[in-house]
């Protein structure tokens, strides 16, 4: 519709060849898009689910450490228990060299406390700090348990107090001041005071197998790196990213990081700091294994994280390990990266294929839209070219097909106007002919009227004149002066009653007397006439007769006329030269027609006067009528036959009169005479 806005019309109004790019082009875009997206997400979670596998089995391996190192403990503080000369000095702490025993152990084993109670908890000796002695431990879990001569062992929170007891530097090495950690839970306070500690306990057992007392021995977890260290090495045997640790494990505290090797911004560790509120409630609160994403002080990690519980079962702290998110950041990005950029790089080849295939599809197309515009402008010679076997190609044979067509059609509709131009010229030229005798009749007929009224009135005249004329002559003698002029007189008269003799056969409608004929004798009796005269004249005639003629009806004296008429004219036409008059007699059996034929060897006829050959009184002649062919004319024409005239200046003219065999009364009326 004219005028009306389409909003796909810059789409609809492209050229076939962008269309198709742009149309492919937005599939592969779109197929691009979503294989991109789902490629995506696919990989994000096979590397990430892969990582959080990792992580989980690294959190096991943890533990593994962390219990391995508890269980050293246990063994060293059971071992030690039952040694001998432990029931022996345990009468005479004081005395003796058992705190210098005690010390050598603890230094062996690296433990930060091993302390001896007698049979009820109350401390004997602390080999870290002799001083502190007296108080009761009994209602520690893991003191009471060897009370009841168990060996135990656990991970026990220790108020500020009793680390006070066991040496003041270990209630220092425990204390805490937070570190604001913008993701943490409020809380209450600004500093750890207590501390966390692996602790074992084993029963002192006398020789006769009496409780003697409990040995106890404990490493505090603040501040010692030695178990965060170990899993950092074994698990993750110091692989770094971009001189970052990859792998990292932390001991909480509660929420509070008091063993890690996570670095803070500075490069040091980030003891003080603090767990982030999600972890914080899966775990201490939830008592869950936390597995996933975690931002850890500055970073954001792979993280699992488990409950630390002390012996009664209370979560008391948390095992964690880490590993840096961005190597795995980094890997998708790379593996995206690479696919995005073959994507792109395989869009653009698509592209440049697409427009070579457009190109080849539209190619053809605009080959035969030129065509079309060709054969519009009218050039139907024009042919398509396409030699391929596909639809196009039957498109171009079917156009080549309909041009031909079109232009054979054309042709014919060209020679059909020029054959319709020349019937119409012959038509009209018909039609003229036909006006044209039609006037020569009218003529005719109202001539004869005329010259029939005159030719009576003066006939008796000229009788009369000629009767005087005769007596006046008869009267004078010979040599009589006026005698010529007499003579002139009857003469002049005598043609004036031959014309008028002449104009009355003209007219006379007498209706036409016939009998049968042979017209080559009547051809003969009227050449015998003539002959004589044109013998002097050196004029030769010549007959050539058909003598198979059949005879036919005819008026005698009429025909005889008009052939009379025919002969005086040739040899008129050809005096004083002198020549040849040809009289040829033929039958034309077919249409049953006597054809014969006056050829002389005269002056010939111009063409402008071969239209008037026929009209009365035309003559080129000082002493002729020119009735002569205008009488012969009318007879020829009462008997049903035609005259034709063909002539040629200087050469001669030949007339032919044509009689048919059998009269037919239609054709007296049409095409009476033929110029040739
Ligand atoms: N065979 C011929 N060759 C040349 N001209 C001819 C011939 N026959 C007729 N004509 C021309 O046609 C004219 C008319 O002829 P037509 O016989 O009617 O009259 P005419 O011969 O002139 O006179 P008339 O016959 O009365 O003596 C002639 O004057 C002559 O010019
Ligand atoms: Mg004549």
């Amino acid at each position: 519709m004219p005028g009306r806005k389409n909003p796909h019309r810059w789409y609809h109004d492209r050229p076939l060849r962008q269309k198709l790019i742009l149309s492919f082009l937005a599939v592969i875009l779109g197929g691009g898009i979503v294989s991109l997206v789902i490629g995506t997400r696919l990989e994000h979670k096979t590397i990430f689910t892969l990582a959080e596998t990792k992580v989980r089995h690294d959190l096991d391996a943890a533990w593994v450490v962390f219990q391995e190192r508890l269980s050293h403990i246990r063994d060293v503080v059971r071992l030690s228990a039952a040694r001998e000369f432990l029931a022996e000095n345990i009468g005479n702490v004081r005395g003796g060299d058992l705190l210098h025993k005690l010390n050598d152990i603890r230094a062996e084993f690296r433990l930060d406390t091993l302390t001896l109670t007698d049979a009820s908890g109350k401390v004997l000796l602390r080999s870290r700090n002799p001083e502190a002695a007296g108080d009761d431990e009994s209602a520690d879990p893991i003191v009471r348990r060897a009370l009841a001569r168990e060996v135990a062992a656990g991970t026990e929170i220790v108020n500020k107090d009793e680390l006070m007891r066991e040496g003041p530097d270990l209630a220092g090495q425990a204390s805490f001041e937070f570190i604001p950690t913008p993701m943490a839970a409020e809380r209450a306070g600004g500093r750890e005071e207590n501390g966390m500690v692996l602790k074992a306990a084993a029963p002192v057992v006398g020789p006769d197998g009496r409780l003697l007392g409990v040995l106890y021995g404990g490493l505090l977890l603040n501040r010692n790196f030695e178990i965060v260290d170990r899993v950092k090495d074994i698990v993750y045997k110091g692989e770094k990213y971009k001189e970052k640790d990859i792998g990292t494990a932390t001991i909480f505290q509660g929420d509070l990081r008091i063993a890690t090797n996570v670095l803070d911004d500075a490069g040091a560790r980030a003891i003080g700091t603090r767990v982030s509120r999600d972890v914080n409630q899966a775990v201490l609160a939830e008592g869950r294994r936390y597995l996933g994403r975690a931002f850890v002080v500055s970073h954001w990690y792979i993280t699992a994280y488990d409950p630390i519980r002390d012996p009664d079962g209370l979560i008391i702290g948390m095992l964690y390990v880490g590993m840096l998110e961005k190597p795995y950041v980094d890997l998708r990005n790379t593996v995206m990266g690479t696919f995005t950029l073959l994507a792109g790089l395989a869009v653009v080849v698509l592209l440049i294929l697409l427009s070579v295939i457009a190109a080849n599809i539209t190619r053809p197309i605009g080959v035969l839209v030129e065509a079309t515009a060709k054969v519009a402008r009218g050039d139907l010679d024009h042919q398509v070219e396409i030699e391929t076997g596909d639809e196009l190609g039957q498109l171009a044979g079917s156009f080549n097909q309909m041009t031909e067509e079109l232009r054979q059609a054309s042709d014919s509709l060209t020679q059909w106007g020029r054959t319709l131009e020349k019937r119409v010229e012959e038509r009209t030229a018909e039609l003229r002919a036909t006006q044209e005798n039609l006037i020569r009749s009218e003529k005719l007929a109202s001539l004869g009227k005329i010259a029939a009224g005159v030719a009576h009135e003066i006939n008796n005249p000229l009788t009369s004149i000629l009767i005087n004329a005769a007596l006046l002559i008869e009267a004078r003698k010979p040599d009589d002066p006026d005698a010529e002029a007499l003579n002139m007189i009857a003469d002049e008269t005598n043609r004036c009653a031959q014309i008028v003799k002449q104009l009355l056969e003209f007219s006379r409608q007498r209706p036409a007397q016939e009998s049968l004929t042979d017209v080559n004798e009547l051809i003969e009796r009227t050449a015998q006439i003539l002959e004589k005269q044109a013998l002097v004249r050196n004029i030769k005639i010549v007959k050539v007769f058909d003598r198979s003629l059949p005879e036919i009806n005819l008026d005698k004296t009429k025909i005889q006329q008009v052939f009379s008429n025919l002969m005086i004219n040739a040899v008129e036409a050809m005096l004083p030269a002198g020549g040849t008059l040809t009289v040829t007699s033929k039958l034309d059996a077919a249409p049953g027609v006597i054809e014969i034929e006056f050829a002389d060897t005269g002056v010939g006829i111009p063409k402008e006067n071969l239209a008037k050959l026929f009209d009365p009184f035309f003559t080129t002649k000082t002493m002729g009528t020119g009735l002569g062919l205008a009488v012969s004319y009318g007879i020829v024409r009462q008997r049903g036959g035609t005259i034709r005239v063909a002539s040629e200046i200087g050469r001669g003219s030949v007339f032919t009169v044509k009689l048919p065999v059998v009269e037919k009364q239609e054709e007296k009326d049409s095409e009476e005479v033929q110029y040739d």
